[in-house]
């Protein structure tokens, strides 16, 4: 009976909680004053002795979409096929209003033409190590090997669940330093920069077929693809280590998951989700959206992610999208608006940092700290309202 009645229970809370679908999903409020902890060194990386340390001097951000207004990089996962993708840049583009700045587009991949302006294919081909995992490489046409120098991905390259590749722009870090251009970097990776600015936009074109390759028990994310931005400094120590000290995302230099299958139940669900410490101190789980866009497994799909001069950041689908040279302030937002019905989350303004990092920054070893972190989330989910247009 007990269990019974815990199995209804159970059965009547998705419909309760369950989210619901949207063509855009706007965060407001984006950015604050806060700090992270860039990583200061990394000894012995190909050897079990691996080890990395943070530096004990805190990274300030703040302004506008901060700390994601720094250089990012761009992420896939398949099942996912890339046409085009693109980044612009604008000097005071503000979500609806048409007479605010126009985009000029920084960087282009096309497939259909081989087309590759400032953009560089990178992928974890490279040399595994206990506490990093494996290094970023050139990638092949193909998106997963490894190659020698540049190589732009071959048109139709499908990519199938768990594997990834990287876009940097194609502007070389100077050497590895906490101070330099770049900070630290793992040795012998080629090390560009990401794609800067406070105000700026990336749009793609893709498929995210259902997966049909590989099966369930041979990979971790099976048919869950994503494209996401990454801090770049990120992946140029390590995407996935073993040691949090060697990457600065546990001390929230920032993620964010513009198109991203969370699990298999939801496998025709695409989130997004901030992950920094923006009012959460939470940063395995971050801030997702109360809502999704749908996934499209037979026909293609253009959107992306804009990052407005007002800390609003609007992710959106809308084949209205036109991945051309420059677009004007009013095309975009007649995209957005072509996209359908918004869900709006707006993120809690946080103190400046002297007031309450402290409390709520992990050191970057936050694995022991995550479940007392994980708490502090709710509070700024429930302050989650929707706004349909
Ligand atoms: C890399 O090495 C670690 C141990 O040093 C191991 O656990 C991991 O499976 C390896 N990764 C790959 C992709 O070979
Ligand atoms: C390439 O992207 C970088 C990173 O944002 C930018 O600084 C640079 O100006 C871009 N290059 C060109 C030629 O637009
Ligand atoms: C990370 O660095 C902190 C501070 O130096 C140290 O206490 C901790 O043991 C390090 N973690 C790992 C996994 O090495
Ligand atoms: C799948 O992911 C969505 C979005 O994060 C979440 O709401 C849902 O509970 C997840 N379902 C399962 C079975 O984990
Ligand atoms: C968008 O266009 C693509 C390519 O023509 C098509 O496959 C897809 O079904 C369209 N999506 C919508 C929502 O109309
Ligand atoms: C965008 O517009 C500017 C000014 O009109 C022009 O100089 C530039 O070439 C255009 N860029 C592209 C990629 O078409």
């Amino acid at each position: 009976m007990r269990s019974a009645l815990l199995a209804l229970c159970l059965s009547a809370l998705p419909s309760v909680f369950a989210s619901s679908s949207y063509g855009a999903i706007e965060f407001n409020n984006l950015g604050f004053d806060g700090y992270y902890r860039q990583v200061a060194s990394i000894s012995n990386e190909d050897t079990s002795e691996c080890t990395c340390a943070l530096s004990t001097d805190k990274t300030a951000f703040s302004g506008k979409n901060a700390p994601l207004n720094e250089g990012l990089s761009v992420h896939f996962r398949g099942p996912l096929v890339l046409s085009q993708f693109g980044y612009y840049v604008s000097p005071s583009f503000t979500h609806g209003s048409d007479s605010s700045g126009d985009w000029s587009r920084l960087a282009y991949y096309d497939a259909d033409s081989s087309t590759a302006e400032n953009v560089t294919f990178l992928t974890n081909a490279g040399t595994n190590s206990s506490c990093l995992g494996k290094a970023l490489t050139y990638a092949g046409s193909d998106g997963i090997s490894s190659a020698q120098n540049p190589t732009v991905l071959a048109k139709d390259t499908k990519i199938v669940s768990d594997q990834e590749y990287t876009i940097f722009s194609d502007v070389k870090c100077g050497s590895s330093g906490v101070n330099n251009d770049c900070g630290v970097y793992r040795n012998g990776i080629p090390a560009f920069h990401g794609y800067d600015g406070d105000i700026k936009m990336f749009l793609f074109e893709f498929e995210m077929p259902k997966e049909t390759t590989v099966s369930k028990d041979e990979v971790s994310y099976f048919d869950m693809p994503a494209i996401w931005l990454l801090n770049a400094r990120i992946p140029r120590t390590s995407q996935y280590p073993d040691n949090g000290n060697c990457s600065c995302w546990n001390s929230g230099c920032g993620e964010f998951d513009i198109f991203e299958v969370m699990n298999t139940t939801e496998s025709s669900h695409l989130y997004s989700t901030i992950h920094d410490y923006q009012g959460t101190g939470d940063i395995e789980n971050g801030l997702q959206a109360d809502g999704y866009i749908p996934r499209d497994t037979t026909g293609s799909m253009k959107g992306g992610v804009v990052f407005d001069s007002t800390g609003t950041a609007v992710v959106f689908m809308s084949n209205s999208t036109s991945i051309t040279g420059n677009i004007t302030a009013s095309d975009l937002n007649s995209w957005i608006k072509e996209a359908g019905t918004v869900v709006t989350d707006t993120l809690s303004s946080v103190a400046p940092a002297a007031t309450s990092s402290t409390s709520k920054k992990s050191d970057g070893s936050s694995l022991s700290s995550k479940s007392f972190l994980s708490n502090i989330g709710f509070s700024v989910l429930s302050a989650l309202y929707y706004l349909t247009i």
